[in-house]
């Protein structure tokens, strides 16, 4: 028993020093270790969006509510739409869905997620769209069924896999000729953000280094993956796309004729979230883009 006690005792030794000489790398290691645990923790699945559906104005920010203008409902207005069909994917609580309803003359609705389907579906009882509980991975049974595709800010996992399926599943559900319309978040614009407070700040305080650092703490940058695109909203992740992965993506999954655009938020929106706001600057924004499919 006494031998297990010293031999204990000495692993506890060891590893102290191991500690303390290599304080960097276990830090290091300790924290992918816990950013790990997170990522398994705050996967967005439909659970996730379930809850949110119970509170969704506090919790989300939507380029349908919260911007100052829309190109995506631009373009669609300006469609001879009255007799296409529409698929709505990831449709959330509904809010486009009397847009979709009163101009095209087929409009079903996909979510993933049973609550904000159930929610979708009752702020639009009157309404003829089809809503279905639905995986944007696992669309099959649409095949070359609709002359239009929407998704705003559903394209969103951080499962590179389900992501480039999501995307290939919306080229094969388009007839030839076919048109995604898309809105997502855009990476660019948290570079944007973090230039905007460090400008700014180096107005009063003069040393670089301290305004840098402070810039990552207010924006929380440890829970930024750059090379990915993943954000961490006090801790649930998500993806956001840089222009040219917009592109690379959607091109390889057949994808052509395509126009990129910003959605502009407005400042205010970042105000009332009690994040630090730059009313002079330009706002920061989302990607909206149109693609088709070949005919
Ligand atoms: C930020 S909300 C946007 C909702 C709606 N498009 C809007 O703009 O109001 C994202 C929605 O995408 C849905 N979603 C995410 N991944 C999905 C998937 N793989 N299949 C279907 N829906 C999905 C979520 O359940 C959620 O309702």
């Amino acid at each position: 028993m006494s031998q297990i006690f010293d031999l204990l005792q000495d692993m506890a030794c060891s590893l102290s020093q191991i500690i303390f000489h290599h304080k960097y790398y276990f830090n290091k290691y300790l924290s992918q270790l816990l950013y790990k645990i997170k990522i398994k923790i705050n996967k967005m699945d439909e659970q996730a969006w379930d809850k949110i559906s119970v509170d969704y104005y506090s919790e989300i920010l939507s380029p349908l509510k919260d911007c100052k203008h829309n190109p995506m409902i631009d373009d669609l207005s300006s469609l001879d739409s009255k007799k296409l069909s529409v698929i709505e994917l990831g449709c959330g609580i509904g809010d486009l869905i009397p847009f979709l309803d009163e101009n095209f003359e087929n409009v079903t609705a996909i979510d993933f997620s049973f609550e904000m389907i159930a929610q979708a579906k009752e702020r639009n009882s009157q309404r003829k769209t089809n809503f279905l509980v639905k995986d944007m991975t696992q669309m099959d049974d649409f095949d070359k069924q609709f002359d239009v595709a929407v998704a705003v800010n559903s394209i969103l996992t951080t499962d590179i896999t389900k992501m480039n399926q999501m995307i290939k599943e919306t080229y094969k559900i388009l007839k030839p000729g076919g048109k995604l319309f898309a809105i997502i978040p855009s990476m660019e614009s948290y570079i944007y953000q973090n230039m905007l407070f460090v400008d700014h700040k180096l107005e009063k305080e003069p040393s670089q280094k301290k305004v840098i650092m402070q810039a990552s703490k207010l924006l929380d940058h440890k829970s930024y993956d750059m090379f990915q695109g993943i954000i961490n909203f006090e801790g649930e992740e998500q993806k956001a796309f840089y222009r040219f992965e917009i592109i690379y993506r959607f091109e390889k999954a057949g994808f052509t004729n395509f126009k990129i655009e910003r959605v502009p938020y407005r400042w205010i929106k970042w105000k009332e979230a009690g994040h630090t706001y730059f009313p002079k600057e330009s706002p920061p924004w989302d990607w909206y883009f149109v693609c088709e499919k070949p005919k």
